[in-house]
């Protein structure tokens, strides 16, 4: 099976790329990545069955000729960064929506199959005493222009599977963590601040819910899709494991053996949203996956090991992040 991953050398794609080889053995993997700042070819491991090819996913010469080779295009290149697309919205336009039209015509004239991921923050945001959660029925409502550029993204697909019969599937997923996470996130930010000896730091009062999945358990599920997915649906992964952003920095500081309150309040994100909430009954009941790491404590105690054993890894992307978040103030 020829498999090409748009954005592999990213965070989600690259564990992708590196579950597949280790799981798969019928696959190759063809990896299209523009390595923008987020991608890293180091994330990707060395293998005679994986092949990396730089280029932009909005150029169609680039695209087309890789989508008519592969018998599956599973794409996770995205602009994915909400701070950023508050400061710059431009490159979100860019990748999110020209990128993956051109991904859809590429799909299109070669009749190749699509899984694209997306995310949760489609359906904005949640009350914190909201009894609902997420479903796939729940309609549209982003904040940024991450969100709506993802949104817009996964309309275009839909739009596709349904006037050209492309063969697609979708999945919006919940906030991921595990090993090469760009430092710019809340997870790895915290843990590598704090080996930097540096204090956390929380936007606002903390008390925004996001619904953690580690990031095997998000992939795990995506390979359920392509292998069983209906073709035309949209299917929300999650693992239950709504937190909020307050608790979260308690217990990096704990497992890092610091006191819990080490930590520093800055100024909030711009229209913050403040509840995630995925129910992934759909993909439960249709697909039978469920996820592995139940315990959020320990995902994050693995983790934060990952992160003190890989400095060389992170290392060379933490100034220039934390220059940026002092020209924003946070
Ligand atoms: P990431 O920012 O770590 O990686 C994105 C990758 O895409 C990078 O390797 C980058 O170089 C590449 N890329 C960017 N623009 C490109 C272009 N024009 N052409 C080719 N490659 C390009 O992102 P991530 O966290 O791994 O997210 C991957 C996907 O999963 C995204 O579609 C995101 O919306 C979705 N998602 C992420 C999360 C999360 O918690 N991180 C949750 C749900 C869904
Ligand atoms: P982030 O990892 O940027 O993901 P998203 O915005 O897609 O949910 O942020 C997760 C949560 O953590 C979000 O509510 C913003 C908050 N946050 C902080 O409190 N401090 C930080 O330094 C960062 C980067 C995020």
């Amino acid at each position: 099976m020829n498999v090409l991953v748009t954005g592999g050398a990213g965070f989600i794609g690259a564990n992708f790329v590196r579950r597949t080889l280790a799981t798969r053995a019928d696959a190759r993997v063809t990896v299209l990545d523009a390595l923008t700042y987020a991608g890293n070819a180091a994330s990707l491991p060395e293998d005679e069955r994986l092949t990396l090819v730089k280029g932009d996913i909005a150029d169609m010469d680039t695209v087309s000729d890789l989508v008519g080779a592969a018998d599956v295009v599973v794409h996770f290149a995205a602009e994915s960064h909400n701070d950023n697309s508050l400061h710059d919205p431009w490159p979100f336009v860019h990748t999110n929506v020209i990128g993956t039209y051109t991904i859809l015509e590429a799909c299109r004239r070669h009749g190749t199959r699509l899984h694209h991921i997306s995310t949760d923050e489609v359906y904005g945001d949640l009350e914190l005493d909201d009894p609902a959660k997420f479903t796939p029925d729940t309609p549209y409502n982003p904040s940024s222009p991450y969100s709506s550029t993802k949104a817009s993204s996964d309309l275009l697909v839909r739009a596709w599977a349904r006037s050209f019969g492309l063969e697609a599937t979708i999945s919006n997923c919940s906030n991921n963590y595990g090993p090469y996470q760009h430092v710019e996130k809340f997870i790895p930010r915290q843990i590598t601040n704090i080996i930097d000896g540096v204090r956390p730091k929380l936007y606002g009062a903390g008390l925004n819910v996001r619904d953690w999945i580690h990031v095997d358990d998000h992939n795990d599920a995506v390979w359920a899709i392509i292998d069983g997915g209906r073709i035309g649906a949209t299917y929300l992964i999650g693992a239950d494991g709504e937190v909020d952003n307050k608790t979260v920095v308690e217990t990096i500081l704990t497992e890092m053996g610091l006191d819990a309150n080490a930590y520093d309040h800055v100024a909030d994100r711009p229209g913050h949203d403040m509840r995630y909430a995925i129910d992934a009954s759909l993909t439960h009941d249709e697909l039978g996956w469920q996820p592995a790491y139940t315990d959020f404590a320990s995902g994050l105690r693995a983790t934060i090991a990952w992160y003190r054993d890989n400095e060389a890894w992170w290392r060379p992307q933490k100034q220039e992040t934390e220059l940026k978040y002092e020209q924003l103030g946070r």
